[in-house]
């Protein structure tokens, strides 16, 4: 893709299952890719310190206030039972302190902020929006 050609790349609850490497390749290409006054908006970012459990939690409430508790409890038995907990526990997610995606980011060529709030239904995930530096 042409360079400077997009004006909003949002990668949501994907950089978990990138390794460290992976991850910079992919900033460094969205950041090529960014008009000027575009954005990436990188959501789901897992902390180091919070585990599987506010997983479990997060979409338990979810599927309550939203009216399916009953799916999110079948999902959650099927996962369990599937290759993905076993790879899960196996391998691991990736995980960043705010501090670490920020240098991650930076070292991309961004300008970053964190997000008040995550963008997906995870309130202990991150999300962050990053931004070429502007130019005066
Ligand atoms: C939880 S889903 C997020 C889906 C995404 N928000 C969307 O709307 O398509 C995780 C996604 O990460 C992708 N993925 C997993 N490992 C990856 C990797 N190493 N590089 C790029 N994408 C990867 C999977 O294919 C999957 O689509």
């Amino acid at each position: 893709m042409e360079d400077q050609s997009i004006d909003l790349v949002v990668m949501n609850s994907v950089a978990q299952y990138m390794t460290p490497e992976e991850l910079d390749g992919a900033l460094l290409n969205i950041r090529r890719l960014l008009t000027p006054s575009g954005k990436l908006v990188l959501g789901d970012i897992l902390q180091p310190e919070v585990g599987m459990g506010r997983d479990v939690m997060a979409l338990l409430s979810f599927g309550l206030r939203h009216g399916f508790l009953k799916d999110a409890l079948i999902g959650l038995i099927s996962t369990a039972l599937s290759d993905y907990r076993q790879l899960r526990s196996r391998i691991g997610l990736q995980r960043y302190s705010e501090d670490e995606i920020t240098a991650k980011l930076t070292a991309a060529g961004f300008a970053v902020q964190r997000a008040q709030t995550n963008v997906g239904h995870n309130r202990w995930r991150m999300t962050f929006i990053a931004r070429p530096p502007v130019v005066r």
